[in-house]
């Protein structure tokens, strides 16, 4: 039977009405003070929704307070902000579209200035380079976790997404891409630890795999999804020296905990990892049945031939659905779509 970016799907007991994803895309639009989000961004959803997105997942959201990197991060930590995202989950539900939240920690990828005069946290004290969205002031050397505040930071992920549940979410995704903080422990030159949570691949990936431990027990396992990448948003050159190697031990850290979705996240769906012929999707779909969101620079025939060949399960497009609110329907009706406009997009919110 051949399959169209249009065939329903079924995730984690979810029928989805298309493979059609909208992209996790941080906005900047919710409260700085409160981290709650508004009617605004529950009507940004909400239209994505109504025009027919089989599945959204949201922006990062943040799991504490020391979690955000710039200005105008949404938060699911406390009451309110929980209370918040319920306008957006129920305007999305009213279309049958399913949305899933982004939780999110930036680790060392932030500031003081940011973070309400504290300093970020990372597994080892070493500042990124670069200069904090928005804020345009360098990165600040972060401070090294304890045990103790890492085994805290562990919990905070089980508050949040508890909460994303009580907001009614369908499932989650966990942030483990991008040069962000669990980024921070998997990768060597950014973990320098000497405990178990640092050294080997299989130690730097303890903090992810504590992280499923404890959502696991208030998200159904089949409704959770990992974003992971080899391409860090603070270091261009970075390259996975052995991506087989790290490919693998993600998937036996995803198989223990009989997690069934991945979304490895590329700038470039065809894109060969840089030590590697082939691309991360390829990696993965060689040793992954379960499903996969393929996402980067994708265009509709490039996203049907992708579903077609079965490369992926699910194609999920990012700026595309900023510029054109109802991608879904020029799609079916093989109209314009609009390009990305990266000024006009970051000032408002439509
Ligand atoms: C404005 C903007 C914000 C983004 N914010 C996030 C984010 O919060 N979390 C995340 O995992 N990826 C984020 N991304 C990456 C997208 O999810 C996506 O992977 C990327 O845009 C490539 O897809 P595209 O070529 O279809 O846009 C962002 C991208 C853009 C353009």
């Amino acid at each position: 039977m051949t399959c169209s970016i249009f065939s329903n799907y079924n995730i984690g007991n979810l029928n989805l009405d298309n493979r059609i994803v909208m992209a996790p895309m941080t906005r900047g639009f919710a409260d700085n003070e409160t981290g709650e989000v508004n009617y605004l961004i529950a009507d940004y959803y909400g239209k994505r929704a109504r025009y027919g997105a089989g599945l959204i997942i949201t922006e990062g959201i943040a799991i504490n307070e020391l979690a955000k990197g710039t200005f105008g991060i949404p938060g699911i930590y406390t009451h309110s902000q929980t209370l918040s995202w319920q306008k957006v989950t129920r305007e999305v539900h009213q279309y049958k579209t399913k949305i899933f939240a982004q939780l999110w920690h930036v680790g060392r990828l932030s500031h003081q200035k940011v973070l309400g005069g504290h300093a970020p946290v990372s597994p080892s004290s070493l500042a990124a380079n670069g200069f904090v969205h928005r804020l345009r002031h360098p990165y600040q050397t972060p401070k090294s976790l304890s045990k103790q505040e890492i085994y805290s930071i562990i919990d905070d992920y089980k508050i949040a997404a508890r909460n994303a549940m009580e907001a009614g979410f369908d499932g989650i995704e966990i942030h483990a891409a991008h040069g962000y903080l669990i980024d921070q422990f998997i990768n060597e030159k950014t973990n320098l630890r000497k405990d178990e949570f640092g050294g080997s691949l299989k130690n730097r990936l303890r903090f992810l795999d504590l992280i499923i431990k404890q959502v696991k027990k208030v998200v159904p396992k089949n409704r959770i999804s990992i974003r992971i990448s080899e391409k860090k948003d603070d270091d261009k050159d970075y390259t996975w020296e052995q991506p087989e190697e790290i490919v693998l031990a993600i998937i036996e850290v995803l198989t223990k905990h009989k997690i069934k979705i991945v979304h490895p996240s590329v700038e470039n769906y065809d894109y060969a990892l840089k030590n590697d012929k082939r691309s991360l999707h390829e990696l993965f779909r060689q040793y992954w049945d379960h499903t996969i969101i393929a996402v980067g620079n994708i265009d509709p025939d490039k996203g049907s031939s992708i579903i077609n060949k079965k490369q992926a399960d699910l194609v999920a497009f990012g700026q595309l659905f900023i510029s054109n609110p109802d991608l879904v329907i020029r799609l079916k009706a093989k109209q314009e779509i609009f390009p990305y406009n990266t000024k006009n997009q970051l000032t408002c919110l439509n």
